[in-house]
């Protein structure tokens, strides 16, 4: 554990802060599986089973919005067989589960590019938004076939396709073309299973995000999890480039 995180433990907090919107890069079902002494996509199966409690949770707690990190546009560099696999159980679960998210008051957004995936998934993305649409508890984003540079390259695509004065160009007009329009920023990204990085992951939207990385892979992050996470973000004091209250 990083010493500022030791020193931020050390802390108790009364009141949480609760981020508008949570973005979480699910990582680490690979290596819970391969402890385990089974195949990755054992994993991945544990992991899916993971998301509806999470977003329970999260939805709990007040955050408005929340982000998952599911398949990113360089995970098509994976072994055929765990793509094919990832692509089914995304399916599965969003068949199984749209029904239960509108029912518990869940709007589902998908961020990422449609083309490349096959069109049984493309539908059944297209009706679990559809039919989610109206509701407001919690915005559940599912970052899948999902690049930050690929998210970017489309935006600007999209500009020049309808011949946007590019002298009218500003960061809220940018931010309207990406795939996360009416979405508001990142307030904490948390990666779990351990690596440090943000691997192409809403570049543009989380420039000030907190960042929170826990090493418990993706199918064990849990309550426990979420209220580190939540401790450790309210303790953190955010200065968007400016200064702080205090002075510092
Ligand atoms: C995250 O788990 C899920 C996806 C990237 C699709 P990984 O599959 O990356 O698991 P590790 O990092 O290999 O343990
Ligand atoms: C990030 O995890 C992508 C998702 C969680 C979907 P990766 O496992 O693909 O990231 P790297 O390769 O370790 O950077
Ligand atoms: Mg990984």
């Amino acid at each position: 554990m990083a010493i500022q995180e030791v020193r931020e433990l050390n802390k108790p907090v009364s009141t949480l802060q609760i981020p508008q919107h949570v973005a979480i890069i699910m990582d680490g079902n690979g290596r819970w599986a391969q402890r385990r002494g089974q195949p990755r996509l054992f994993g991945h199966q544990a992991g899916t089973d993971n998301l509806t409690r999470v977003v329970e949770m999260f939805a709990d707690y007040g955050v408005k919005y929340l982000t998952l990190y599911a398949f990113s546009t360089e995970n098509w560099k994976r072994p055929i067989d765990e793509v094919m696999g990832l692509l089914g159980l995304l399916e599965r679960v969003i068949r199984r589960e749209t029904a239960n998210l509108k029912k518990k008051g869940v709007r589902l957004r998908h961020l990422g590019r449609l083309e490349g995936i096959s069109p049984a998934l493309q539908n059944a993305i297209a009706r679990a938004i559809d039919e989610t649409k109206d509701n407001t508890r919690i915005t559940l984003s599912i970052a899948f076939n999902y690049g930050g540079r690929a998210e970017i390259l489309d935006a600007v695509r999209r500009l020049v396709a309808e011949g946007v004065d590019i002298s009218q160009m500003d960061e809220e007009l940018f931010s309207r073309y990406l795939y996360s329009d009416g979405i508001p920023d990142p307030d904490l990204v948390i990666r779990t299973g351990g690596e440090m990085r943000v691997s192409n992951f809403l570049i543009w939207q989380a420039a000030y995000a907190e960042y929170y990385a826990t090493p418990v892979f993706w199918p064990d992050f849990g309550a426990c999890e979420i209220r580190e996470a939540l401790e450790t973000f309210t303790r953190r004091e955010r200065r968007f480039g400016g200064l702080s209250p205090t002075g510092g």
